[in-house]
């Protein structure tokens, strides 16, 4: 029997299962910024807009979502591989965005890496628009160790 998938909001409980997906997702850049700590502050500064799927007991799918009371921003969009177009990266990025209308964030940026086109086709197969009319700067603060090459 198939097990049901559920999604429910994200909390430092799914940590350990959503780094072990994180780590074995292809084109997912891990940082010094996705260690414990630092998702923990995360989910603390942005309740209940991250959510996680799970199979049965199993998490299968992940989405971290944030914003600065301006803009939302979606980051981590995972979906392990036996699990794949079910339906759940979809259900996942619904989710956030419901999640953002109710915060009443109306738009919601993300980043792609140049080499992750795949995931372009995805994002642009449930409705998400490219923008050619940007470019994409950062800058490091020094807060704690530089991530190089990182998003
Ligand atoms: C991208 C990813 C999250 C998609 O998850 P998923 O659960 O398979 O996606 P869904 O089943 O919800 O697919 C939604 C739609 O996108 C389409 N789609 C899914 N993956 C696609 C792909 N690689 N290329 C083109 N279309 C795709 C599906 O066919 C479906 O369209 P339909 O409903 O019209 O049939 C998953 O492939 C993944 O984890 N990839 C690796 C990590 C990654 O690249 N994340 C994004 C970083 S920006």
């Amino acid at each position: 029997m198939t097990p049901e998938i559920t999604i429910t909001p994200m909390t430092m409980a799914d940590y350990d299962e959503a780094m072990a997906l994180w780590q074995i997702t292809e084109g997912m850049g891990l940082r010094p910024a996705d260690e414990r700590q630092h998702i923990a502050r995360y989910l603390a500064r942005n309740p209940g807009l991250s959510f996680v799927a799970r199979a049965g007991e199993t998490l299968v799918g992940t989405v971290l979502c944030g914003h600065d009371g301006r803009r939302g921003y979606l980051q981590h969009l995972a979906v392990a591989k036996r699990y794949r177009r079910q339906g759940i990266g979809r259900a996942l990025v619904a989710r956030a965005l419901s999640a953002l209308r109710d915060a009443d964030i109306n738009k919601c940026h993300l980043f792609v890496l140049k080499t992750n086109r795949q995931a372009v086709d995805f994002w642009k197969r449930i409705g998400w628009f490219e923008r050619d009319d940007l470019f994409t700067l950062s800058h490091w603060t020094g807060a704690f160790d530089h991530e190089a090459g990182s998003g």
